[in-house]
């Protein structure tokens, strides 16, 4: 099993390569203090897709929100390409949020244009790149749709094709196939290994799915239960490009599995 503690990276000169420095968040509020994580470091090099997985309540989706500039860190700092990050800056470090968080005014096309607008690009190049993305995620029949019209799942491929058209060098995932169906989850998974093999973004992807986590990423960071810290950076040295036949190999099955023991007896937040 290869594994790696928080030791620097050889790529951190990369363009997109992030750098987290000893980060803690605590939140305070009504006289209750939560100490979210503390003290996390790791470095995701240039290119490369790394995932964060560890029980409900850890702080995931905070962490993420952090490197996305929309919330300040208690303690500790995140480098971006070289320059800290402090505010949101989506067309360099873009978002796919777990919630999809829809304009519900807007159609699907207008909605995955948004971004497009806030770029400044003309109505003829929006909806051209808008079509490309919706496309991609197979909602080409309800472009005129609006939000309420539209299944959990079909919502949240919205957001990522929303997330995905204004092409940032780093890309933030979290859990963004959750409220899939296994099929399009599968399918959603290969189509973002695919669009990042091509597009050699920085993706940084929270899930809960072992599977996933396995089969898309080079580092899976395995967080423990809040206030949370890094148990392990597990390199995941299956070749690439991959296909879902690696899932049927020992080597994949020995990965899950080594992940699964180590959180398998955490608590959640709920069991606190
Ligand atoms: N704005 C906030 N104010 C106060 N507490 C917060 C806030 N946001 C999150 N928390 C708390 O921080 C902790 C971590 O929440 P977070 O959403 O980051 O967890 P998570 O790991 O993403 O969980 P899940 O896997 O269920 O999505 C929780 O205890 C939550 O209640
Ligand atoms: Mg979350």
């Amino acid at each position: 099993m290869t594994t790696n503690t928080a030791s620097p990276s050889p790529a951190l000169s990369g363009r997109a390569s992030v750098q987290v420095q000893s980060l803690s968040k605590t939140f305070e509020a009504r006289g209750r203090r939560v100490d979210v994580f503390q003290d996390l470091s790791f470095d995701v090099p240039d290119r490369s897709f790394v995932g964060v997985v560890g029980p409900s309540g850890c702080g995931k989706s905070t962490l993420l929100l952090c490197l996305a500039g929309l919330t300040t860190p208690s303690s500790g700092a995140i480098i971006a390409g070289g320059t800290p990050v402090t505010t949101p800056d989506p067309q360099r470090i873009g978002v796919v949020f777990q919630d999809p968080n829809l304009l519900p005014w807007l159609t699907v096309e207008d909605n995955v244009a948004f971004p497009l607008e806030l770029k400044g690009l003309g109505k003829k190049e929006r909806r051209e790149q808008a079509a490309q993305f919706i496309q991609l995620v197979g909602l080409t029949d309800f472009s005129h749709a609006y939000p309420h019209e539209l299944s959990g799942g079909m919502r949240q491929r919205v957001s990522i094709a929303r997330g995905l058209v204004q092409d940032p060098r780093i890309l933030l995932m979290d859990e963004p196939f959750a409220a899939l169906d296994e099929q399009t989850r599968m399918k959603m998974g290969a189509e973002v290994l695919r669009i990042w093999e091509q597009t050699h973004k920085t993706v940084i992807f929270v899930t809960h799915n072992l599977t996933e986590a396995v089969f898309l990423c080079d580092e899976v960071v395995v967080l423990s239960s809040r206030p949370a810290t890094i148990l392990e950076r597990l390199t995941i040295d299956l070749p690439r490009p991959r296909t879902y036949d690696v899932m049927a190999t020992e080597r994949f099955g020995r990965l899950r599995d080594h992940i699964w023991r180590m959180i398998r007896d955490l608590g959640t937040d709920q069991e606190r």
